[in-house]
């Protein structure tokens, strides 16, 4: 499988502090900072936007590499997902993981003779539309979704319209510090039995009680809130989850 890579989620950040909390997670040994975008449509809450992500870019040194240590993960909860691609990247996002039952419901929702539009909703075509503009691109499902809606996907015939990373969400989207589902798992073993190079990342209620289970069914980016944040030391909860996947 490959790496470890550990990526606390700044929504469990001081929200006044933002900038500093990044550094000082980086400082603490995480890889990458997932940042998670929710719009109050997609999911029941809202986050931040553009202009943040891009200030507190500046807090944090570029991954040298494509998903390399610096990476901003950013976990899009919203709707038309096509619609914000050219912003996160000019904020300095640098995977942008989008949610695949978007994708599908603003295939729907597009007026079929805006040619521009439809040449980008789809899932395969939204992949293509953020490897053009220069950042990885992620797909993610809600517990509701079957993990085999994925397999089209990553199996796409030209590989700019393959995933660079899955997400499986192990907790329904839209707040953090909420209760792992182990549910979720058997996708993750799904997706690692095909895939053993693919980047599969779990998020949602991971900690030192969960990351077993997670790491067992073959996960190997791992998200973690408020197991991070609200650890009193969180290098020790950084390094402890980093063992437990490259065990
Ligand atoms: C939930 C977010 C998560 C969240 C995880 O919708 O996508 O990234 O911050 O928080 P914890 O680790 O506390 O469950
Ligand atoms: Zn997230």
């Amino acid at each position: 499988a490959p790496p470890a890579i550990i990526a606390p989620s700044i929504l469990s950040a001081n929200f006044a502090n933002l900038g500093h909390d990044c550094s000082k997670k980086m400082e603490e040994g995480a890889d990458w900072l997932h940042v998670d975008i929710m719009d109050g449509h997609f999911v029941p809450n809202m986050t931040i936007g553009c202009p943040v992500v891009s200030q507190i870019r500046g807090c944090v040194d570029r991954p040298s590499e494509p998903c390399g240590r610096g990476t901003f993960d950013c976990h899009m909860m919203i709707m038309e997902p096509h619609k914000w691609v050219v912003e996160f990247k000019n904020a300095g996002c640098d995977l942008y993981c989008f949610h695949y039952e978007a994708a599908v419901s603003s295939v729907a929702a597009t007026d079929p003779t805006d040619k521009e539009t439809t040449a980008r909703t789809s899932p395969k075509q939204l992949i293509r539309y953020i490897h053009e503009q220069g950042m990885q691109a992620g797909i993610a499902i809600k517990p509701d979704t079957p993990v085999d809606v994925l397999w089209d996907i990553i199996e796409s015939e030209d590989p700019v319209e393959r995933p660079d990373m899955v997400l499986v969400m192990t907790v329904h989207p839209g707040f953090g510090g909420q209760k792992f589902m182990a549910s979720e798992l058997p996708k993750v073993a799904a997706l690692r039995k095909r895939y053993p190079e693919l980047n599969i990342e779990v998020d949602g209620g991971l900690g030192l009680g969960t990351i077993e289970q997670a790491a067992d069914a073959g996960a190997n980016v791992i998200v973690a809130g408020s197991a991070i944040f609200g650890a009193q030391d969180p290098s020790e909860v950084i390094e402890k989850l980093r063992a437990a996947v490259q065990k």
